[in-house]
């Protein structure tokens, strides 16, 4: 069917070709969506879940910590000499979209191979399912009683749920960014997989939409989520709620009892150098690269006007940031603003040295002019606008492995962690062919 409608556009050419090409890739599209639904419903089949026997707290947890090999607190890191305690290793990752978290899950997965931990890793596909509600069964290979090191991919979050798969003194965290920008990448990224976009006028459908946003949004519409409060909706909250519903303060107070850091991606060094103190990290830990950015991302494309408008669009998000932008300050002044200073300035300076070690030309590149296959990024559907890197040719051996893994996108990591992604990866096939 698809095939049929493919060629059927190729043909398609002349003075109506462009209108019409497009329409049929909305066809496409459509027909896509349909058919993966009902994938992912067959797959998500909630009758499975009523067979799994109920185990308050993993039994298998009890043993997480004997697999760490405690090293002795003398010449772990010459920044932290006299520390007395052993990096924790239980982590609960709040992936929330488009907020670096790529970057973070990048730190997350070579700090797990370096200690050997469990990650409990989603089937299929790069996600628990997004946007259903977490549920373990959706964990690969998942059978009861089981227990996890590390969870942290994309879910949409559901405490009751994740407790059952992680140590009762797991270590929960999340990023944040500013609520306007998250909007607009938001947009520019998911728009064309939400259907009610398809019919804002204009080149700038972002403006257009903030301009009335009431005229086009459909709450119930497919996928809306991913433009009205998708932080609030990522922690498994009702996006749709009135700001000053009683229910949005409650939901806050409980994601801030849930979640021991709450990042900001405004903030991203100090955010690390404070979970590097809240977890017995080392500074090597924390060691970086900018993955997923997107071309020209590091200027604001909104007006003030239009900032004000995503954010009174999304105001439950602009709570939520608020909030935690409050509690983030407080914790760096309990950190002491001086001794923060003088870490970033220090994890700065070894990701520049990493930078010259490992990236050739040393900044990013656009997708087109990346080399290997292995390191090219997953980009936004109608266009390559996600940099990525290409590696030096003469790394040393001992910066051989960590460059590499230190620039290799989610994708490519998980696969090397055996995760099977074929949903994912059909669904990028499909893209290619259709040229999207
Ligand atoms: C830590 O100290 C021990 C003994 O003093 C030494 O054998 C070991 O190589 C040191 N480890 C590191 C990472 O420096
Ligand atoms: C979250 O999980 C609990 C059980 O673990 C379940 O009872 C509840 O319905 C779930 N919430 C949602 C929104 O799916
Ligand atoms: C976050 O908090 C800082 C320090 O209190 C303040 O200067 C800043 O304006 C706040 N940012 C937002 C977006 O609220």
């Amino acid at each position: 069917m698809h095939e049929g409608n493919l060629s059927f556009c190729r043909i398609m050419t002349g003075k109506k070709g462009r209108q019409w090409r497009s329409m049929c890739k909305g066809l496409i599209l459509g027909a896509l969506l349909t058919s993966s639904m009902i994938l992912v419903y067959c797959l998500s089949n909630p009758q499975i879940h009523f067979s799994l026997p109920e185990v308050p707290v993993p039994y298998s947890c009890a043993r997480s910590s004997s697999q760490l090999h405690l090293k002795p607190a003398s010449n772990r890191s010459q920044t932290n000499t006299k520390r007395s305690c052993s990096p924790k290793v239980d982590i609960m990752f709040m992936k929330t979209h488009k907020t670096a978290s790529s970057t973070f899950l990048n730190i997350l997965f070579r700090f797990g191979e370096k200690h050997q931990l469990k990650f409990a890793f989603p089937n299929s596909r790069n996600d628990f399912l997004y946007p259903a509600p977490f549920h373990r069964s959706y964990i690969k290979d998942y059978k009861p009683g089981m227990c996890f090191n590390i969870i942290c991919n994309h879910m949409r979050f559901n405490a009751t749920e994740v407790a059952k798969v992680l140590p009762t003194d797991a270590s929960y965290i999340t990023i944040l960014r500013d609520p306007a920008e998250l909007f607009e990448s938001s947009f520019h990224y998911f728009g064309r997989l939400v259907p009610f976009t398809w019919k804002v006028p204009g080149d700038d459908k972002l403006t257009e939409f903030l301009l009335d946003p009431h005229s086009y949004f459909d709450p119930g519409g497919f996928n809306s989520f991913y433009l009205k409060n998708l932080l609030f909706f990522d922690f498994g909250q009702d996006n749709t709620l009135k700001p000053d519903d009683p229910r949005v303060d409650e939901r806050i107070s409980f994601i801030s009892e849930r979640f021991q850091l709450v990042m900001l991606v405004e903030h991203f060094e100090e955010s690390l150098i404070l979970l590097k103190e809240a977890l017995c990290w080392d500074m090597e830990d924390l060691l970086f690269f900018k993955l997923n950015a997107r071309k020209g991302s590091t200027v604001s494309k909104l007006t003030p006007e239009l900032r004000a408008r995503a954010l009174e669009w999304n105001a439950i998000d602009w709570k939520l940031y608020q909030h935690f932008n409050r509690t983030f300050w407080k914790k760096v002044d309990a950190y002491g603003r001086e001794r923060m200073a003088k870490d970033v300035a220090e994890l700065k300076k070894r990701n520049k040295e990493m930078t010259s070690i490992c990236i050739e030309g040393g900044q990013a590149v656009e997708a087109g002019r990346i080399q290997e296959t292995d390191l090219q990024p997953w980009q936004p559907i109608g266009e390559k606008s996600i940099m990525g890197y290409n590696l030096k040719k003469n790394i040393g051996n001992a910066h051989k492995t960590l460059c590499r893994k230190m620039l290799m996108p989610e994708i490519q990591y998980l696969t090397e962690f055996g995760v099977n992604l074929w949903i994912t990866k059909l669904w990028g096939h499909v893209r290619d062919i259709i040229n999207w």
